[in-house]
């Protein structure tokens, strides 16, 4: 197996990180080292937490300790598209970066995030997600990663929704089909029909503030996603249940697939992601937090 020529000390295994905050339940550690184990790759993968006024700091020191590649998360995605000095088509569409990679003194931003959700709603749920009529809550880094996967996977028109309006409408500029994405607001989601998706990409259910949301939204059939996984995507899982939702699907499959690609970038091989997401579902209630 030959090395990322981003690897530098032939002496140590390469290092990753995931950065967040909080990030102490992140599940990537687990993730990366199952992965390395299945793939034979050697890595060493450990969670950073860092506030965002530590963010550059940490990422500097992570570099300077022979870090060669980290994944970001909560509330770190658009920061480290501002800090990167190259990004991918998919990240720089996103305008937030989930994947870093290490490339002489610079960092290189890669955004996984949606490819991962297309992947789990169409491998591993078996959703056809084409000309579906889909409302996106949200329009922070986690929206702004899975916007531009959606479209591409051909659902319908986009409907997005956020407490703070103007970066709806930020959001919906970036992605540049005035046709087909539709900024509202919050407090309107009652008057635009209903819905064959539902993604929930707020942070809110963190807080226990999930917007109140009206049960008329789930056309039938819908699918209801929540990019959260464990105790917080509960309350909108059963909400879009309540209301009638087909399937309910939180974010551990996205977690996993969003990861596979992020091991493909890294380490250029797609480990097989099935029995790791089915290890996690069986520990399902030590999971408390999203990632
Ligand atoms: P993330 O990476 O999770 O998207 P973020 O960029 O901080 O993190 O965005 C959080 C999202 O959750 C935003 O859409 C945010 O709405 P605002 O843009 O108005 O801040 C949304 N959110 C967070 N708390 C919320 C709450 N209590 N009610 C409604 N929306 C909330």
């Amino acid at each position: 197996m030959t090395r990322p020529e981003h690897v530098t000390d032939p002496s140590q295994p390469p290092r990753y990180a995931v950065i967040g905050h909080p990030v102490a339940h992140s599940l990537s550690p687990r993730i990366h080292a199952a992965f390395g184990r299945q793939t034979g790759i050697a890595l060493e993968y450990v969670a950073i937490d860092a506030t965002p006024e530590r963010f550059a700091d940490a990422l500097d020191a992570f570099a300077a300790r022979g870090g060669v590649g980290a994944n970001v998360t909560l509330p770190h995605k658009a920061r480290a598209a501002a800090l990167c000095t190259a990004l991918s088509e998919r990240a720089q569409r996103a305008g937030a970066v989930n994947t870093l990679l290490r490339v002489g003194n610079e960092w290189h931003g890669d955004n996984t995030d949606g490819v991962g959700l297309v992947r789990d709603l169409t491998e591993r749920h078996g959703l056809d997600l084409r000309g579906r009529r889909t409302l996106l809550i949200g329009a922070g880094g986690a929206a702004r990663g899975v916007a531009p996967a959606l479209l591409d996977a051909g659902i319908g028109d986009l409907y997005i929704v956020n407490r703070t309006a103007e970066r709806a409408d930020a959001l919906a500029d970036a992605l540049g089909q005035p046709g087909r994405v539709h900024p509202r607001y919050l407090d309107d989601v009652g008057a635009i029909g209903s819905f064959d998706l539902i993604v929930n990409a707020t942070s809110a259910s963190r807080d226990a503030a999930l917007p109140p949301l009206a049960g008329t939204l789930v056309a039938p059939r819908a699918a209801a996603v929540d990019l959260s996984y464990g105790e917080v995507a509960i309350p909108f899982l059963a909400w879009a249940r309540a209301a009638g939702a087909r399937e309910a699907v939180d974010g551990l499959g996205m977690l996993v697939e969003q990861a596979a690609e992020s091991f493909l970038r890294w380490h250029g091989v797609r480990p097989e992601t099935d029995a790791v997401y089915a290890l996690l579902r069986e520990r399902d209630d030590t999971l408390v937090t999203a990632d």
